[in-house]
């Protein structure tokens, strides 16, 4: 099933509903873009992230074999959000960092200047009325848009009220007097949309040229220009610039300034990698779709440092693990793709960069980028010797000629860098999104079908009903689970409401197993086990059950 058919709304409803995610400080109204994890989300969250840890940093790759037949070795760090200003400055952040903005100087609305025709298309109610007026055109023969009198009466009517500050409803005669020159002009070429849209903006089309409207209002939109990302603050008792200091926007550049520091006191040689999880904060324009574009958000970075040379190799190796991972973590439909960028969408330091995208319901049919893999070549090692004055270089003693006493004489170079990027936030989203079930045959009909590493809840212990003998026995087969599985997930109990009722909520939530304690078990010492992606139950021992599990979790 394509997430294409899976509605947003059930899935945020059931996010809400079994305690995955909460809008932030929500008994206040929340606050735009931001988002927290309840109970199952921060577990699930967790999984993931301990998943990339160990998968990246305490066994990468899971023991594959680098591109010349070498171990892969990665390291750890976890550093400050809160980083010396000039990081910053030597990253090209607080140069660079910025979004083109465009505001509406009607109604004070900002949009990004590079998400304006999705940002129309999506959001904008005066739009949507319009082309509902307009399209689809009562007479054949001519193309839908241009039916002038039927423009004329929304404007004079619901375009007074959704977008008061558009040329169409402010001067509509003239609007469309402009409009008419254009089709007139070009009879055989009906306008697109957009051009329509450009016209009813536009009153002073010689003085102009064709304007777009503001989303909101219809007002004329001004230039883009730049808005800062990174948000700002004081470290010390005076708030002034002197003491201004950032939030992180990526968890990178605290792995970067460490290079050295890792060399020196550790016993890693190039290639390796350093990993980094932890929160950065972007100040997004429009925080959208859910947890996908957040203000606060997580990250998981793997700075990985080569020889110039082999540096391509390590590349393609990192991008085909990183889309293989994914699948690993249950994104294992084709709503998962990889798209190599263009070169025109390359940063100037790097010579190759992809993204792993997930076909979200949100951007279906199109794709949202879940982790980029980058070729950064020398340029982040290079930007802080630069700015720290400390020579961020490595000394090869496995490289140079060899002389005559069979050693090396060394090679000293500054490495070149290929850096996974994933955030954890979108990773849960999409896991959330691709575990989504709907199966209107069975009696509660949605299912979550995490992948067993992932999901929050490992198995549930149910009594069939509150007594004769059964609640002890569920409990020790409970005690003897969580003891086993505990650490990777919750292990639940629980003896409330209906059974039938009790494996819905286990649905809901992803758990792989349900094992049942009823009458028979006391007498022959087996269980019900019941599976959550078919719902088909058997009757195994008791004793058997942890062996069980273990098996269905691949643990
Ligand atoms: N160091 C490189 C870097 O930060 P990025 O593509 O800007 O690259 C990496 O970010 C990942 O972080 C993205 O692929 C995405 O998963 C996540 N990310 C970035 N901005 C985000 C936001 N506003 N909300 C949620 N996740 C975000």
């Amino acid at each position: 099933m394509t997430t294409a058919k899976k509605s947003m709304d059930d899935i945020m409803a059931l996010c809400k509903r079994r305690g995955f995610v909460y809008q932030a400080s929500e008994i206040y109204g929340g606050i735009n873009g931001f988002w927290d994890y309840g109970p199952l989300g921060a577990q699930l969250k967790k999984n993931l992230r301990d998943a990339w840890w160990e998968d990246m940093v305490m066994n990468p790759c899971r023991g594959r074999r680098g591109p010349g037949g070498e171990r892969v070795r990665c390291v750890p760090v976890e550093t400050c959000i809160i980083q010396h200003p000039k990081v910053w400055e030597a990253s090209g952040h607080l140069a660079g960092f910025a979004d083109p903005m465009r505001k509406c100087p009607g109604c004070g609305h900002f949009v990004r200047a590079d998400q304006y025709w999705e940002t129309l298309a999506q959001g904008s109610e005066w739009l949507r009325s319009l082309v509902q007026e307009f399209e689809p055109s009562p007479e054949p023969t001519k193309s839908p848009g241009l039916d002038s009198a039927r423009m004329l009466k929304w404007a004079k009517s619901k375009g007074k009220r959704l977008a008061p500050n558009l040329a169409l409803v402010r001067n509509p005669e003239v609007t469309l007097s402009w409009l008419a020159t254009r089709v007139n002009g070009q009879p055989d070429v009906p306008p697109e949309l957009e051009e329509i849209v450009r016209y009813v903006a536009t009153e002073q089309l010689h003085a102009t040229g064709l304007q777009e409207p503001c989303p909101r209002c219809g007002g004329v939109l001004d230039a883009p220009a730049p808005f800062k990302l990174m948000f700002e603050s004081w470290a010390g008792v005076t708030q002034s610039d002197d003491n201004k200091v950032y939030l992180r926007p990526e968890t990178a550049q605290g792995i970067f300034v460490h290079f050295k520091n890792v060399v020196d006191t550790t016993r890693v040689k190039v290639p390796f990698g350093i990993g980094n999880t932890g929160r950065s904060f972007r100040n997004e324009i429009t925080p959208r779709n859910f947890t996908f574009r957040s203000r606060e958000f997580e990250q998981a970075e793997l700075e990985f440092f080569c020889h110039p040379d082999e540096a391509a190799g390590w590349y393609a190796f990192w991008r085909d693990f990183r889309l293989e991972w994914w699948r690993s973590v249950g994104l294992g439909s084709d709503n998962l793709r990889l798209r190599e960028h263009e070169k025109d969408e390359l940063s100037h330091y790097s010579t190759a960069t992809c993204d792993i995208e997930y076909r979200f319901p949100f951007t279906a049919p199109d794709f949202g980028e879940l982790e980029g893999v980058a070729h950064r070549g020398c340029y982040d090692l290079t930007q802080h010797t630069e700015h720290s004055g400390v020579k961020l270089d490595y000394f090869d003693t496995e490289r140079g000629e060899t002389l005559p006493n069979g050693s090396r004489k060394g090679e000293r170079y500054v490495p070149h860098v290929i850096e996974p990027a994933a955030g954890l936030d979108r990773g849960a989203l999409a896991i959330v999104c691709e575990a989504y079930t709907r199966d209107e045959s069975r009696p509660s009909p949605e299912i979550m079908r995490f992948h067993p590493r992932i999901a929050p809840i490992k198995a549930a212990v149910f009594p069939l009903v509150n007594k004769d003998g059964m609640p002890e026995v569920a409990e020790r087969l409970h005690a003897e689970l969580f003891a086993r599985f505990g650490r990777a997930g919750f292990v639940e109990m629980d003896a409330k409401q209906s059974i039938g009722k009790r494996y819905a909520r286990m649905d809901e939530a992803g758990c792989p197993c349900c094992f049942t304690v009823d009458g028979d078990t006391l007498k022959d010492q087996t269980v019900t086990v019941r599976d959550r992606d078919t719902g088909a139950q058997e009757r195994i021992g008791i004793d058997r059950s942890a062996e069980y599990l273990a098996e269905r979790l691949g643990a």
